[in-house]
Order: C-alpha cells, then structure tokens, then sequence
C-alpha cells in the first residue's frame, strides 16, 4: 500500500496558534517529580526529546490542580502553587526551543486517587465504590475505597483548581495551551458516566447534566486565560479502571457531549479509544474522531489509539482527525515524527520501560 502522508506533515493552526505538523505525543503520566510535585531536570530531557524528535505539538502528563484531592500519584507534578509553576519553566522552554507547541494537561483524579501528600480519603460525584484496581506502576495496591460524594462547596473548589492552575500554566510556566482532562475514568468522566454519578442535583441525571462538570471547567478556564489562549477537553469511553466501558446513549451521547463543548467554546477536542478508526459504538458505524468532528465542527480534533502505523495515521485525517496523537509509539520513537518523514522503521513499544513503576529511566533517556 502506497497512499499520500503528506497530510501529517502539514501545520495546523489551533486558536492562533501554529502546530508545525499534525504529530502530537499524547499524555503520559510518569510520576518523576519530586515528592512535593515539582517537575524535574530528568523530565525536561524526556520532554525535549520529542521535540527534538520533530512532534509539532507535545501534551504533557496529567498535572494535579489543587492541594485538596485532585492529586492522583505520588511524585506526580503539579500545577497547584507558584514553585510548581516555576518548575514546568525549564520543561516548557525545552519544549518550546525546537517550534513545538506544549500543552499542559490539567487532571483532578477524584475517586480514583491512589496517592494524595494532601488527603488521604477521596472524592467523587456519588459514593460508589470505582471498579477495577489500583496500578501497580503508580505505587497502587488493591481496590478503590468508596469516595465521598463532592459537596456543592467542594465542586466549585474543584473547578477554581482548574482555573487557576490553568492560569499558572500559561502565565507562569509559559505554555501555549491548555488540556482538561475529561477522559479515562478520572474526576470529570466520573460526573459523566452513568453508574458513578447518581446525584440528584444539577451535576447528575441525563447525559446533558453529568457532562456539565466537564463544561463548567472548561468555561473557567477560558474566563481565567483569555480568548487567545487554546483550551481543549480529552474525552473517553474508556478508563483506566474500566477498560470496556461504552456510553448508554450511543452517538446520541456523542451529540450531546461534543455538542456542549462546542457550545461552550471549546478549541480541541482529544479522543482516545483503544483502536481510533474502529466504530465507536455498533459495527459499521462511525469512529469517536468521525463524531467528534461531526458534532464540534469548529474544533480541532486529537485522534488518539493505537494509530503509530503510518497509514492508519494519515487515515485518521480523512475521519475527522486533525492531530494524531501517539503514546506508546512516542516512548519507543522520541523522534517518530523524523522516522515518518524519512520513511524509516520504529522500534516496536517494550512495556519493560514502564516496569516495575514507571517513572522515567535513563536508559529511557539514552535512547
Ligand atoms: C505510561 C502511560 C501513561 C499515561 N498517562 C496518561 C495521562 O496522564 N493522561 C492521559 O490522558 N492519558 C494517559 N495515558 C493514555 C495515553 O495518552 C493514550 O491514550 C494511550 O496510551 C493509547 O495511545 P497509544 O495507542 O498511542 O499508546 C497514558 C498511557 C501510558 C502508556
């Protein structure tokens, strides 16, 4: 098969700003700051890296956003206070120093927190007790405790953490834009999915009510950074703990939390599925990147999932897909975006990186 790539290759802009290329490292949380939250010399290497390696856009790990219960891991970074700010300024800049743009990813961990230095109970939007187990590679043991249901109060503290290390982020740190974290089970896909979120007030019930949360943050964040400043949401069906999970109301779901998001002004939207070009929901119907575009049109759409094969990539674009997103593929290939160009092999993906905990190695490093 030879079909045209070119497409990855071309720049995009997001909300004024340029991405050089349609390559973005996704995510990836890799608990290697130090234990008060500040971001490290070790993860500026590892963030520079890609891109030096030639990704137009590098979205770092899931940041905690307040010194209440958002903070998921221990060693995780945060974006919570000034010296955690002024900490990302050297990662920032690494970024930043090869024309990559560097999106700060804001995170609240809620009910599936597994390791808070602030509490040591969690949060979430209804007393139900989280499925799965904790991870082993973060420094998790067991089950999830039951979290306790967020009060009105704590809610809209949630939200002020976002706001204001959303701030922190641009103002502070330097980056270019921001990503909630809407997605894989953690505080804002908790209010949106159905069995974890039974409350009775505004933030529960239909589809329309739990993605309120996620909507919320998102118009906080844009009052407290400015209309110039991209703001985008990640959204999943999957979680961490809950790997299979399917939303109830199929592409009607879709419509209305793509939909409200683009109602709410959002700049990009980042899918994940396990296989993005698979049909979300029945066989033979549309991708979550197809619907995503679909039902937020005006949004630049991140496809993320298992897409670090060339042609499935450059597929992508013709699916709704504005940026491909990679994880696994970028740990392995730093510089996967200068192998494409050239044509040249990757190296396939070795989970011993990410074992037996997965902060980052220097060996990793040395690669
Ligand atoms: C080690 C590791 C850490 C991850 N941490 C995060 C995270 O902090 N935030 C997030 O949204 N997704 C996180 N993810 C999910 C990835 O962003 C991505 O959705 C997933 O790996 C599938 O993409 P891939 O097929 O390109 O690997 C993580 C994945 C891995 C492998």
């Amino acid at each position: 098969m030879d079909i045209d790539t070119s497409a990855l290759f071309a720049p995009i802009v997001i909300n004024r700003r340029a991405a050089k290329n349609r390559l973005s490292v996704a995510p990836m949380t890799r608990i290697s700051a130090t234990q008060d939250g500040r971001a490290t010399e070790a993860m500026t290497r590892y963030y520079e890296r890609f891109a030096r390696g030639g990704f137009g856009t590098v979205i770092t790990e899931g940041i905690y956003t307040d010194q209440a219960f958002s903070q998921g891991y221990f060693h995780q970074p945060g974006m919570s206070d000034e010296a955690q700010a002024n900490a990302w300024k050297p990662v920032v800049n690494g970024i930043k120093a090869h024309g990559t743009l560097a999106i700060a990813q804001l995170m609240h961990a809620g009910a599936i927190s597994q390791g808070n230095r602030f509490r040591d109970t969690t949060v979430g939007p209804s007393p139900v007790q989280p499925k799965g187990e904790q991870m082993t590679f973060y420094h998790g043991k067991g089950t999830y405790a039951p979290p306790v249901a967020m009060t009105e109060a704590q809610i809209a503290d949630a939200i002020d953490g976002f706001a204001e290390s959303a701030a922190r982020a641009i103002k502070v740190a330097g980056f270019d834009a921001i990503e909630i974290h809407g997605a894989n089970g953690y505080l804002l896909d908790q209010f949106l999915t159905d069995y974890a979120n039974d409350r009775a007030d505004r933030w529960g019930g239909p589809t329309e009510k739990r993605v309120g949360l996620a909507v919320e943050t998102l118009k906080a964040v844009r009052a407290k950074v400015g209309a110039e400043v991209p703001v985008g949401v990640r959204i999943s069906q999957s979680k961490v703990n809950d790997y299979h999970h399917k939303w109830a109301g199929a592409e009607r779901d879709a419509e209305i939390i793509f939909g409200s998001l683009a109602d709410a002004g959002v700049d990009f939207i980042h899918v994940t599925e396990f296989e993005a070009w698979k049909p979300a929901f029945a066989t033979g119907g549309p991708s979550l990147m197809h619907l995503a575009k679909r039902y937020a049109p005006h949004a630049a759409i991140f496809a993320n999932g298992s897409l670090h094969i060339i042609e499935q990539a450059a597929a992508a674009l013709d699916d709704g897909a504005d940026i491909i997103s990679i994880a696994r593929g970028a740990l392995a290939n730093p510089d996967l975006p200068r192998r494409w160009s050239e044509r040249g092999v990757l190296n396939n993906f070795d989970p011993a990186i990410l074992g037996p905990i997965a902060y980052i190695k220097e060996a990793e490093l040395a690669m």
